[in-house]
């Protein structure tokens, strides 16, 4: 293998804050910590059955559920485990949130408090792990609010659900690590998009993928097909046109992709372009979309948008959503900027009668042949 001199992820991160001689280096340190936490996760994930990591958690218990009512899978269980294991000791945070986690975590007393909040889905896409297909672990850090930051640390209350409810514009960082072929670290400090590819024989995260940006177009989008019967007009407009190809009103023919681990796909999207949607839809009157806020849409909207692409709900920007709750779920669009823009400008325009247009008697997998 060939030497080279690639920046590591503390360089990388040291670097950036020579621009801010005032910092205190607590943002890099949480940083660091939390690409600790994703490598020990990695270590996990790759050691699979040999390690006893697959299947159910507390399966000899009939198994556990999140808030969600999802099943928890050994490896949610555990990645949640080390994401706080690996942060709460050091003076960064104020509190934790995640997908596992039905409240806010509080920092233990034995420990200083700090002005950051951690929010994390420790293990996406985590239905494809007993499989074998890339997972990922997503986080989003937050300063906490203004009185939280301003205590003595040894005084600083106990952080609460609505210290968590900021919009995705006001997050100081996003990232996520993909446990692939390679394990990543993509991360944004909101100056661009940089992915880091951990070399094992260092067990260091490198610098491999600086600014990354995304193509405005696309010929290539993901969605789960089998909601199509639940999907709204404008989402069913935009897929149909996509499947009608050349001879369609796009004038191109698209591909398809559909992995099941949202981080995947926001990484291929990073790549080499697409648009994904898990839009919201009529599946269940509960659940406006299926992807959750707080943990999965604000942080890979945060670097979608940094890489020059756009996240969005389908009808507002996805960063300037007002959360309600901590595991609020949203429907959510994101990736390429043109095709994101036309998915909105669909939702915009009024509803169409598919039937007598003629630009929808394209056959399509998503109609009755018949009709
Ligand atoms: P999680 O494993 O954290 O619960 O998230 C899974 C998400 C996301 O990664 C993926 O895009 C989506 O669920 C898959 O949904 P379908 O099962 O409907 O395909
Ligand atoms: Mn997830
Ligand atoms: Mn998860």
């Amino acid at each position: 293998m060939p030497l080279n001199h690639r920046s590591t992820l503390t360089q990388f991160l040291i670097e950036e804050r020579r621009r801010f001689p005032s910092a205190s280096g607590d943002f890099n340190a949480l940083i660091l910590d939390v690409a600790i936490a994703c490598k020990a996760i990695a270590r996990a994930v790759a050691f699979g059955e040999l390690g006893g990591f697959l299947g159910n958690h507390a399966a000899e218990q009939g198994g556990s559920t999140n808030i969600q009512g999802e099943t928890q899978k050994k490896l949610d269980v555990l990645s949640n485990d080390v994401f706080i294991r690996r942060t709460e000791w050091a003076g960064n945070l104020a509190g934790m949130a995640s997908e596992e986690m039905d409240l806010p975590y509080q920092i233990p007393g034995n420990y200083p408090r700090g002005k950051y909040l951690l929010v994390f889905d420790p293990l996406d896409g985590s239905s494809n792990i007993d499989v074998n297909v890339s997972v990922g672990s997503i986080f989003s850090v937050l300063r906490a609010p203004r009185d939280l930051d301003e205590m003595a640390r040894e005084l600083q209350r106990d952080v609460t659900e609505a210290d968590f409810l900021q919009a995705g514009s006001t997050q100081v960082a996003a990232g996520y690590a993909l446990y692939g072929p390679t394990t990543m670290l993509v991360l944004s400090v909101g100056s661009g998009v940089n992915g880091f590819t951990l070399n094992p024989n260092l067990g260091e995260f490198m610098l491999t993928h600086p600014k990354l940006q995304i193509p405005a177009d696309t010929q290539e989008f993901a969605i789960n097909a089998s909601n199509s019967r639940f999907w709204e007009s404008p989402v069913k407009r935009y897929v149909d046109e996509c499947l009608a190809g050349k001879p369609g009103p796009r004038g191109k023919d698209f591909n398809m992709r559909w992995i099941a681990s949202m981080v995947a796909e926001a990484h291929r999207i990073l790549m080499r372009g697409g648009v994904f949607m898990y839009p919201r839809d009529t599946k269940d009157a509960a659940k406006p979309g299926r992807l959750r806020l707080l943990y999965e849409a604000n942080p890979v909207g945060f670097i979608i948008e940094q890489a020059g692409g756009r996240a969005s709900t389908g009808r507002v920007p996805m960063l300037d959503v007002q959360p309600t709750s901590l595991h609020q779920r949203i429907g959510l669009v994101f990736g390429s900027r043109n095709e994101v823009e036309r998915i909105e400008r669909y939702h915009t325009e009024p509803a169409r009668s598919d039937s007598n247009t003629p630009l929808f008697a394209v056959r399509s997998l998503f109609r009755d042949q018949d009709s």
